[in-house]
This record gives C-alpha cells, sequence and structure tokens, in this order.
C-alpha cells in the first residue's frame, strides 16, 4: 500500500517551480486535511502583469482594481497590496479587511448596493475618496456624509449602459439593477445627478463607471457602452462649462479559460484600448482608465483538493464521491460552473460516463464536468484537483451539513507554503452557529 501513496513515488516541487507537485498536493493534504484550497502567488502574479498589459496601449493612466468580492482572503489582498492594485469595494466590511491586510482607502473604488448615509459616512471617515453612486438617494446620502464630516470626495456615477452582453452573468439589461441610465423622467438618471453634483460644493465629480458582468467573451459591447457614454458626455460638455472627465472605470468582465478557450486579456484589451484612445482624443479630456476584475485575477491561482471518498459502479455508469460540494464551490449549482478537474494522478482508462458527485445529501451537489476532465484511475483515497476556483468560491463558503471551512494554503513566489485560514475545528462551528449560548441564556427583551 506505501507504494501506492504519491508520497512514495513523486518528489516535492523545486523551489523554482511556479506550481506543485502531485507530492505536495498529498502532502499538503496530511498537514492541512482535506479538502483544502492552494493558492499559487505566481499565477496571481501572472494574471496581474497580463492584466496591466492588454491596457498598456491606452493613452494615459491605467489603473488596475481587484474587485475584493471575488476573493477577499488576507494572503490574497496583502499581495495585491504589495503590487500597488487599486480595490473596487462594495461594504465597510470589505474596507475592514483590505485596511487590516495592511492596505490603504487611497487605493479604493468604492461602489455600493445599499448605499445607506450610514456607510458612507463610516467609509468616507476611514479615508475613501472615491465613490461611485447609482441611484438619486444614494447621491442626496454621499452628499449628506460629507457635508457632516466637513469633506470632499469624488464622486462618480454608475451608468447602466443598457447594452446587450453575451454573458453568464449580465449586469446590463434595461431597468436593470445596477447603476441608473443615462436620461429618463425620474430622479434617478445619470444626467439629473451629474447636473446636481455640479451645483454641490462638497461633491466634486470625476466620471463614469459601468460594469456589464461577468465572462464576458465579446468585446463589442464594451464598444458600444463607450459609444453611448462618449455621445453623452459630448452632450454634457455643451450643457454644463465645467464639466470634466478624470475617470473611466469599465468595470469586470474579463474571462477565465475553464476548459473551454476564451479570448485572452490582449486580444480583448486591445480592441477595448484602441476605442477609449479615440474617445480620449476627440473629446480632449485626460483621464484615467480604472479596469476592475475579480474572475481573472484571482480564479487561475487557486485549486480546490478533494478526496475521493466513494465509488460507484452501474453496469454503464460510474458515480465518483469526494468530500467537497457546492458548499464550497457554490457555482457548480448555481450557475453550473465548469471547473477544470483531474485526478492525481490520472491514468488513462477506457471513458465511461460519470458523474463526480460532492458530499451533500442535495441533488444539486455534482460537479459539471467539462472537456478536460482527466478522472480515469479514480480511486477511494486519492485526491481531486479542482481547478481555477479563486474567484467566487471561497467567499461563499457554507456550514452547510455542519461542515467547517477548510483550510487555505498559499505558495508563495519562492515557493513557500503558508497557512492563509485555518480549517475550522466542528468546535468552532458549533459554537459559532449558537452552541455557545445554550448555557448562557441570552434573553432580548
Ligand atoms: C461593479 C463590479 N465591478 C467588477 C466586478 C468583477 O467582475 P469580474 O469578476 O467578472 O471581473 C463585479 C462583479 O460582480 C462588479 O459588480
Amino acid at each position: 500500500m506505501a507504494q501506492e501513496n504519491p508520497l512514495y513515488l513523486y518528489e516535492r516541487a523545486p523551489l523554482t517551480s511556479p506550481i506543485s507537485s502531485v507530492y505536495d498536493y498529498y502532502w499538503l493534504a496530511e498537514k492541512v486535511g482535506t479538502p483544502y484550497y492552494i493558492v499559487e502567488e505566481s499565477t496571481l502574479n501572472d494574471r496581474y502583469e497580463q492584466l496591466k498589459e492588454a491596457y498598456a496601449g491606452f493613452n494615459g493612466t491605467v489603473r488596475i482594481a481587484l474587485s475584493i468580492k471575488a476573493n477577499f482572503n488576507p494572503y490574497v489582498l496583502k499581495f495585491f497590496i504589495k503590487k500597488g492594485s487599486m480595490f473596487d469595494l462594495t461594504s465597510p466590511e470589505e474596507l475592514f479587511f483590505l485596511l487590516h491586510s495592511g492596505g490603504s482607502s487611497d487605493r479604493v473604488v468604492y461602489t455600493s448596493v445599499t448605499e445607506r448615509l450610514d456607510e458612507y459616512e463610516e467609509i468616507l471617515s476611514k479615508g475613501v475618496k472615491r465613490v461611485v453612486v447609482a441611484s438619486f438617494s444614494g447621491l442626496m446620502n454621499l452628499m449628506e456624509a460629507a457635508e457632516r464630516l466637513n469633506l470632499v470626495p469624488e464622486v462618480g456615477i454608475r451608468i447602466n449602459p443598457e447594452v446587450p452582453v453575451k454573458a453568464e452573468i449580465k449586469a446590463s439589461y434595461k431597468n436593470g439593477k445596477f447603476g441608473v441610465p443615462i436620461g429618463g423622467s425620474t430622479q434617478d438618471n445619470a444626467t439629473n445627478m451629474i447636473k446636481s453634483i455640479y451645483s454641490t460644493p462638497n461633491l466634486k465629480f470625476i466620471g463614469f463607471h459601468f460594469h456589464l458582468g461577468s465572462q464576458i467573451e465579446d468585446p463589442s459591447a464594451f464598444i458600444q457602452a463607450l459609444d453611448k457614454l462618449k455621445a453623452f458626455s459630448q452632450k454634457l460638455k455643451r450643457e454644463i462649462p465645467a464639466f470634466e472627465l478624470k475617470m473611466l472605470d469599465v468595470g469586470g468582465g474579463m474571462p477565465v479559460n475553464y476548459g473551454i478557450r476564451v479570448p485572452s486579456p490582449k486580444e480583448l484589451g486591445t480592441v477595448v484600448t484602441e476605442r477609449l484612445n479615440n474617445i480620449k482624443e476627440e473629446l480632449g479630456y485626460d483621464y484615467d482608465l480604472y479596469v476592475e476584475s475579480g474572475r481573472y485575477l484571482t480564479a487561475e491561482s487557486s485549486s480546490l483538493l478533494t478526496k475521493i471518498v466513494n465509488i460507484k459502479n452501474y453496469s454503464s455508469h460510474k458515480y465518483i464521491y469526494v468530500d467537497a460540494g457546492y458548499h464550497l464551490l457554490l457555482d457548480t449549482a448555481l450557475v453550473h460552473q465548469i471547473y477544470p478537474m483531474e485526478v492525481l494522478p490520472s491514468t488513462k482508462e477506457e471513458p465511461v460516463k460519470t458523474t463526480v458527485a460532492g458530499r451533500l445529501c442535495d441533488t444539486m451537489d455534482v460537479f459539471p464536468i467539462g472537456p478536460e476532465a482527466k478522472l480515469g484511475g479514480a480511486k477511494q483515497g486519492k485526491l481531486m484537483m479542482i481547478k481555477n476556483v479563486g474567484a467566487y468560491s471561497l467567499v461563499f463558503n457554507m456550514p452547510f451539513h455542519s461542515q467547517v471551512k477548510p483550510a487555505v494554503v498559499y505558495r508563495d513566489v519562492n515557493g513557500k507554503y503558508f497557512l492563509a485560514r485555518k480549517r475550522q475545528t466542528i468546535d468552532e462551528l458549533f459554537q459559532e452557529e449558537g452552541g455557545d449560548l445554550l448555557n448562557s441564556c441570552i434573553q432580548i427583551d
């Protein structure tokens, strides 16, 4: 049996290797238990550089912002802080994570959904200077918070460009949840809001923000949105003598390869940059370009290592049960996200129809299988690696079936491993879920 253990068959990855080896994955499983996540710093670094490079042709300053909502692990945040990244934040709690990881509120673009007065007071008092508003009442709350604190925040307007987007997750559609339309008969429109900002001494208009959706493969939606903003800016230029554009934030959406080829950042970025440069020239404003990204910057850096705990064979179908589930990878159930998967080590086998099933007692708890899956050689006790899980997975971890949050291991660029999140203990989970209140009996009266 010992000879089957990969710890005897494989060697630890050299420190110079950008990623871990099969040995390392088994060795770490013994150290931190399964399932666990591993984050490779070299991939974080590569994706940050690729995204920067994609917009390098922009005629002006480019600011890359990590959308913290995709991954708020403090080790991950620390990496982006060191890189000098900006941060796209949506809540005071995310600001807490950023500041406690060593970040600065100077580097924040704050785009809220709730836009409450107390929220704006909190983030402004903690030094956030750039706020994107997405409703008239949000703007009024920001105005009041700024007045109370005697501050002059820079304000962007989140525009809903209402352009069609081909993507799984769309954020631009008529009467949508996010942003405001350019015009309209109610107060919730960008024209009205910008005029209000220019008539308020304690707010400084800086520009536009839009976010079209996630996993966008076709740049034409960006082009349409930018063209709308160009025409809108020309109109504002005529109507408001002091109008000036200092920021254009094109949101997120850079796609990730989940086993099916998607355009590279360079392919998409070049098309968008070209149009941005034309618009800049036509308008004559020296604006900075902000590019937000959660998925592209973090997804491919991380894998989930899960143990095969059972195998069931029918005459024409095989089930591989693992000790992970959608409580660790919510998007498998929510949007049937395909993640590349590989048995460690995998072997060539006659293909048989296979389902990879999670440990949860729920029909939805199966992992969609893509063309790149390597499922041969599955055996009880072996590890399965589920790849590209660094975005929108850790942040959704749930205790369904009384499951604890798994450990997160961080491998730095020097090949050293660090514990980036401890595996929660069952006792900690029990206490957090109310176990600690059983004896203290706190009456609410
Ligand atoms: C305003 C905003 N910016 C950026 C992002 C990040 O998008 P993605 O992860 O697709 O890059 C989101 C995602 O929801 C968002 O709402």
